[in-house]
């Protein structure tokens, strides 16, 4: 298959080119640097002001956006928005200008779309949540519902764990010096999924005619944060007594929301469609990235 692929670059682009790649796929990167070769891959530009070049592609699979983690300003979190909106219509106008469009878009949507949740268990209809990552990725999920020529699902992603970006790359120094601990009250439910679950989810969806609309994608087993901290402790060998005082994130501005809320994300409909996940549960996921 002739794969193009947004924010190829990104975390989760690149373990998902590299999987493609070893599946025999043709790989098409959509980069704003198309100069910065991508080992496997065709080059083209992708930019928030023009529609990309899709031609000669079966499957988008569209991941590019500002990243979410750090210090939310309010010029931050217009990128965020704009990148996710603009991009993603730009990625549609592409799809209505062609006579003979990619088969499928799997648009990246986040976990963000449930707002905070505490316990209630979050499959796909769900109704969307609350918060200012709900309501960017409803505007960017909208953004997407607009390719009407081709198949469209929408990769709602939890936290990706993997070892080169994302959360856990952010958590490790904190955890190795012994300083890690539960966030908040440590109740809130954590959604997450492996790396290679979720580039291989990404392409079960682009292959799969029968996957279609929001899709979780989730390892089958959240956790609570205070089991998180515990897992990941006792895969470093190290302890977690400290604790983060929900007061001490405020500085973090509305970004503190993303580690303070409760999600409890299943993956139904990759479940009912057969996709097996090769990390269901957290701590061998841990023990594959760090042990
Ligand atoms: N990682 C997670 O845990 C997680 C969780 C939930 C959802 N997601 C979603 O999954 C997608 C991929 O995540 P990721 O962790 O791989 O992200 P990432 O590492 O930050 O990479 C995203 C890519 O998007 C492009 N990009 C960055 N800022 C941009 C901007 N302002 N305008 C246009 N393009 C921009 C970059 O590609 P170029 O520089 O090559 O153009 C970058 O490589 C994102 O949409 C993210 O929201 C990720």
């Amino acid at each position: 298959m002739f794969i193009g692929i947004t924010g190829a670059s990104g975390f989760v682009g690149r373990s998902l080119v590299e999987l493609a790649l070893q599946r025999g796929h043709e790989v098409i990167a959509f980069t704003r640097s198309p100069q910065n070769q991508i080992p496997g891959c065709e080059m083209r530009p992708f930019s928030l002001t023009a529609p990309p070049d899709l031609s000669g592609c079966e499957a988008i699979i569209h991941l590019a956006g500002e990243s979410v983690v750090g210090l939310w300003t309010r010029s931050k979190m217009q990128r965020i928005l704009n990148s996710r909106v603009e991009g993603t219509r730009r990625i549609a106008e592409a799809f209505a200008s062609m006579p003979a469009p990619p088969e499928v878009l799997v648009s990246g949507s986040a976990i963000g779309f449930y707002g905070n949740r505490l316990e209630e268990e979050l499959t796909e209809d769900a109704p969307v949540g609350t918060g200012f990552l709900a309501d960017t990725t409803a505007l960017w999920e909208a953004e997407a519902l607009r390719v009407k020529n081709a198949r469209v699902v929408l990769a709602r992603t939890s936290l990706v764990l993997g070892k080169k970006g994302g959360a856990l790359k952010a958590m490790l120094p904190a955890f190795r010096a012994g300083l890690g601990g539960p966030i908040g009250n440590g109740q809130q439910w954590m959604s997450w999924i492996h790396e290679t679950d979720q580039a291989r989810l990404l392409l079960f969806a682009a292959e799969n005619l029968e996957v279609c609309g929001p899709l979780n994608a989730s390892a089958p087993w959240p956790v609570r944060n205070e089991k998180f901290t515990r897992e990941l402790a006792r895969v470093l060998r190290r302890p977690a007594f400290f604790r983060v005082p929900a007061w001490a994130l405020r500085p973090l501005g509305e970004f503190r929301h993303e580690l303070l809320d409760s999600k409890r994300v299943l993956p139904q409909s990759a479940l009912a469609h057969g996709f097996g996940f090769q990390f269901p549960e957290l701590a061998p996921a841990l023990k594959h990235l760090l042990g």
